[in-house]
């Protein structure tokens, strides 16, 4: 393939997320009522500098400005997600209306200007409701719960809206929102919400296994509510084993690491084999999840696509002979001086990108399946100056995972889009406002005016010449 011209392809998906927490704002209108967040990120000592989302980027009542930046950048699609508590605010029977509308008009908008949207009906924001009435994840109603919701918005919006995503990365709003005594984090509780101290290890998997059936019954429900043909996927975000260098053995280690490093095994694997990985069952013995008959057809859905979401990576190298290591692999530690980004687990990984995307075709043996890296940005210290923002640390970030985007394309891996995180800065979840992850900075200190940075005007220059530039 010729790399200098549109290596892309011609219909290669380029857009950018948001999620509603982060960027909403409006918390207590049209009906909406609390959220795990918006209780947690209460707390003392959550969020960094005591940020909630109760403003945030004000998204609620300037959508329709929000749509002009992403027209300004040229992008065609643009992932979202729904707040589950404007919808149903009680969490499950009665539908508030006036929520469903707020996301009607916000999808008009996107059609008025050819953007596709692709909705995320899970994004960390559950009903306070139900944490009150059952622990939200550490009751399997949740997910009965979570798949009802997801019929009644498809209901609604799916004579418009034809991409859905189920859920946003397991990982973190279960194995991040649930921790075992202060072993997690070192902190008096874990750093997501509901942010729940649990006695068990089992209790965390436990809740794990229900929103993979979440997942499940979310496919279901959603197909049976579209009133036409769509696409549903899933995002997560799995951990990336690396090589350390593409030799025969240290790819063969990075493939037997793919398994068992995070929670890989427990997530993408029955999402996209059917099954557990025996050697993480193994590993956590007693600790692990209750499945029940029939769960494990109701995880393993036929999907439309997977989405990946990347920041990170990590590095693996080969066993030595006569190490008494069985496992098929080592851990390389990172060095001191190894380069972030500005989070303590950003760090620059761009081989992540193409290994996450080889992974799934050649490790989990899904190479049918294809790939939309749905997230992928990183934070940095951005100065306004005069009006400006010259962030050239993302864009050298984002250049690379992006070079490497490219190579997957180019060796002809199934990777079919790309959405930047963000569009705008917004509300990082435990970091608050204190983290800018936006191509778009927002002024918090005047009246959160919206300015393109450099970063903006690369990435425009990326989609216009479906390239790397
Ligand atoms: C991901 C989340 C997203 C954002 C980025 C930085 O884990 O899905 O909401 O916070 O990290």
């Amino acid at each position: 393939m010729n790399l200098t011209e549109r290596s892309f392809g011609q219909t290669f998906t380029w857009g950018v997320a948001t999620s509603a927490y982060q960027i909403e704002g409006a918390v207590a209108e049209g009906g909406r009522s609390p959220s795990v967040w918006d209780h947690f990120s209460q707390l003392e000592g959550a969020v960094l500098n005591g940020d909630t989302g109760a403003v945030a980027c004000d998204h609620y009542h300037r959508y329709l400005d929000d749509i002009q930046l992403m027209v300004q950048l040229g992008v065609k699609h643009y992932r979202f997600s729904i707040a589950w508590s404007r919808i149903m605010p009680e969490g499950r029977g009665p539908v508030n209306e006036a929520g469903v509308d707020f996301y009607r008009r916000l999808v008009d908008g996107l059609l008025d200007h050819g953007i596709t949207p692709h909705a995320t009906l899970f994004h960390w924001d559950s009903p306070q409701a139900l944490e009150d009435r059952y622990g939200s994840w550490r009751s399997r109603e949740m997910a009965q719960d979570f798949a009802d919701y997801a019929g009644v918005v498809v209901g609604r919006l799916g004579d418009r809206v034809t991409h859905w995503i189920t859920l946003n990365e397991i990982f973190c709003f279960i194995h991040m929102g649930y921790g075992v005594g202060d072993v997690l984090t070192q902190q008096p509780r874990p750093p997501h919400a509901p942010g729940t101290v649990v006695e068990r290890l089992q209790e965390v998997w436990q809740a794990s296994h229900h929103a993979l059936l979440a997942h499940g019954w979310g496919c279901q429900a959603i197909r049976a509510a579209s009133p036409q043909p769509c696409q549903v996927s899933l995002v997560d975000n799995p951990m990336v084993p690396v090589p350390m260098i593409e030799s025969p053995e240290h790819i063969e280690a990075a493939k037997n690491a793919f398994e068992l490093v995070g929670t890989n095994g427990g997530v993408i694997w029955p999402v996209l084999t059917g099954r557990y990985s025996e050697k993480l069952l193994a590993q956590l013995g007693e600790e692990a999840p209750e499945i029940l008959p029939g769960d494990l057809e109701t995880i393993h859905q036929p999907l439309d696509s997977f989405g990946f979401n990347v920041y990170s990576g990590c590095y693996v190298r080969a066993v030595e002979a006569g190490s008494g290591n069985d496992a098929g692999f080592e851990w390389v530690d990172l060095p001191k001086g190894y380069p972030r980004m500005h989070m303590p687990w950003l760090q620059v990984v761009p081989e992540a990108m193409y290994w996450g995307v080889r992974h799934v075709g050649e490790t989990l043996g899904r190479g049918d399946l294809p790939i939309f890296v749905t997230e992928n940005g990183c934070a940095a210290q951005d100065e306004l100056r005069d009006g400006a923002v010259w962030d050239t640390d993302r864009i050298f970030y984002l250049r690379q995972y992006l070079r490497a985007a490219e190579r997957a394309v180019a060796e002809g891996f199934p990777l079919r889009g790309y959405f930047l995180w963000s569009l705008l800065d917004n509300f990082e979840w435990a970091y608050g406002y204190g983290r800018r992850f936006g191509i778009v900075y927002l002024d918090y200190e005047d009246d959160l005016k919206r300015v393109p940075k450099a970063s903006f005007d690369w990435y425009r220059e990326c989609v216009r010449q479906g390239r790397v530039v």
